[in-house]
């Protein structure tokens, strides 16, 4: 009579925790959207550092995904609004952990109201210029710092490739983040995988209502889950509008 095989253990905690031992970086992770993203990756065992410049917003972000004492999500009171913050940043991170894997960077909101050429300088200033030069920041301090066989999966909206009606310079943010990742993955050529997700309308904490086949936070990060731990998604913009594209897009990246 054959012995059956028994189960491998280290298997299974690989497959339970597939990013034990490994640092994730969420930038953003206070936001609507970054909530969904470090609840993913808190459920992969993963040590998850969110940084922030608002202390409220970090202990409002640990009570949304249940964070107890002892959990791998690390709050830290910090800004990466310019070079000189997202590079302390990156050194801290990196000298408290020893490593830096991956970074899920999702900065910066909608705002809307004004055609351009209504747009003032106050607008100008917070909702393109702070936002691409915080993005700019976190990309050129942990992108040269991440684990060889890290990676780096930029947030982007659908508005970064269409206009919208008086959200121009929401477009125009989009646009610039997006070809900075694709300058990036030129610059990189391999070395480490850069990828974006290009996201619909979300559901969201502020927007728990809307159409039924509009992707969930919660969704947005089983997507940026699934992409950091295929090692042959490497740079992509991947399109996620509908749950039918987010369904279509797992299945292709798990195969
Ligand atoms: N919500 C949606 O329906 C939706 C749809 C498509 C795409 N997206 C994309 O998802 C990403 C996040 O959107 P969200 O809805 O989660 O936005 P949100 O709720 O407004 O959160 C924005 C996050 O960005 C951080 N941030 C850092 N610097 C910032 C700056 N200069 N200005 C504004 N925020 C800054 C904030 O951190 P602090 O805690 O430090 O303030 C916060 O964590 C964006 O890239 C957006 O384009 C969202």
């Amino acid at each position: 009579m054959s012995t059956p095989i028994a189960p491998d253990a280290r298997n299974d905690a690989r497959n339970d925790a597939p990013l034990d031992g490994k640092v994730v970086v969420v930038p953003g992770g206070t936001g609507n959207v970054g909530e969904g993203i470090v609840r993913a990756f808190l459920r992969t065992g993963a040590t998850v550092v969110v940084p922030g410049r608002n202390r409220e917003r970090l202990d409002e972000l640990a009570e949304l995904v249940g964070s107890r004492p002892g959990d791998r999500l690390v709050r830290l009171h910090a800004g990466y609004g310019t070079f000189d913050e997202a590079t302390e940043l990156a050194e801290r991170i990196a000298a408290d952990h020893g490593r830096i894997d991956h970074v899920v960077p999702s900065i910066g909101g909608w705002w809307m109201g004004k055609t351009l050429w209504q747009t003032d300088e106050n607008d100008w200033q917070k909702h393109f210029l702070e936002t691409t030069t915080s993005h700019f920041a976190v990309a050129r301090a942990f992108v040269p710092r991440l684990d060889p066989a890290g990676s780096y999966t930029l947030i982007a909206g659908f508005a970064a490739r269409e206009p919208y009606q008086r959200a121009g310079i929401i477009s125009m943010h989009g646009a610039a983040v997006l070809m900075m990742r694709e300058a990036l993955s030129a610059d990189l050529r391999g070395r480490r995988r850069v990828n974006n997700l290009l996201l619909g309308p979300i559901l969201n904490r502020s927007r728990p209502n809307g159409d039924p086949s509009w992707l969930t936070a919660d969704q947005v990060g089983e997507a940026a889950v699934a992409v950091t731990l295929a090692p042959s998604v490497q740079d992509e913009s991947i399109r996620l509008g509908t749950v039918e594209e987010l369904d279509r897009e797992l299945a292709r990246i798990r195969a």
